[in-house]
């Protein structure tokens, strides 16, 4: 199937997309060619951020009802089908779906697939990892998280690279408090991963969700100071993203990494494996609270 003599992944064929039922509300950028300028601010009231936290909620049940479907054998296609009626039953939209042309409800995304994987007719092998990265809208807000998982069992070294980029979330998250600037938290997940070293995905980053799917607000992986200095504020919301690399060659301004003929999945260059875990988070009193809680 989809992997060339080396084992890497290649495109694939993707099927049609799959129309959403017309009761569903749908973002306003399905059907055009982009988003809307977002105008309003990252902050929000107590009863804005509880409709983002059932968004969210719901796009979590979803990974977890496709996680439990991951299997050798099994395709990335067949992954997004259950996520598609997972969402579409909890009458959510599946943001990615029409999003700048995004065909897919989920994005499935392989071993040294760093993000936007498009699912298709490759099927999982044994020792693979995947992330899995759902948005959901419902109630004029996106909740957005992703995670990786492992197929069967995987390489120490793969497992490892998983773990501790779940840990790197972790302590992105802890380092969220109101009066700091957006910076650190790139600060602290690059800290923990160096001491691996594992590469951090510049390119590619954290970001202000809710009444849009991306605000504009960018939320750095990587110790950006000066720059990104926005103050983090009570009621702010936005994604932490990282993407980590097994490998460690790093060009000026971060891992370089090549994208598919098809506009969106993005691989690292040197193909070395990579992992993701993503949460929506509000900024509080004491820190952050988590959005994207099943
Ligand atoms: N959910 C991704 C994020 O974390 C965005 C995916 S856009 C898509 O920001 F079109 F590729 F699906
Ligand atoms: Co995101
Ligand atoms: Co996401």
């Amino acid at each position: 199937m989809p992997r060339d003599a080396q084992g890497y992944l290649v495109p694939g064929v993707i099927s049609a997309s799959r129309p959403v039922p017309s009761r569903i509300a749908r973002p306003e950028y399905v059907g055009k060619p982009g988003p809307r300028a977002y105008a309003g601010d990252n902050t929000y009231s107590a009863e804005e951020i509880e409709r983002i936290r059932e968004s969210g909620s719901i796009a979590a049940q979803a990974i977890e009802a496709v996680a439990a479907a991951i299997r050798p054998g099994i395709t990335t296609q067949q992954l997004d089908d259950v996520a598609f009626d997972f969402l579409v039953s909890h009458d959510a939209y599946p943001s990615t779906l029409g999003y700048r042309g995004y065909p897919k409800s989920v994005c499935t995304s392989l071993n040294e697939v760093v993000c936007h994987g498009i699912p298709d007719d490759t099927t999982l092998v044994d020792g693979d990892i995947i992330n899995l990265d759902i948005t959901a809208y419902r109630n004029g807000m996106h909740g957005d998280l992703n995670k990786t998982f492992i197929v069967g069992e995987a390489a120490p070294a793969a497992a490892d690279l998983v773990q501790r980029t779940r840990e790197a979330l972790d302590r992105g998250i802890r380092a969220v408090a109101p009066g700091r600037e957006v910076n650190v938290i790139g600060r602290a997940i690059e800290s923990y991963t160096k001491r691996f070293g594992y590469g951090v995905i510049r390119d590619f980053t954290g970001h202000g969700v809710g009444a849009a799917f991306h605000t504009g607000l960018i939320i750095p992986h990587y110790d950006s100071a000066p720059a990104f200095a926005d103050v983090m504020e009570v009621g702010m919301v936005f994604t932490i993203e990282p993407m980590l690399t097994m490998g460690t060659p790093e060009r000026p301004g971060g891992y370089a990494w090549d994208q598919w003929g098809d506009g969106w999945t993005v691989t690292t260059k040197d193909k070395s494996w990579t992992a993701q875990f993503e949460h929506t988070l509000v900024v509080t009193e004491r820190g952050a609270d988590i959005l994207t809680l099943p």
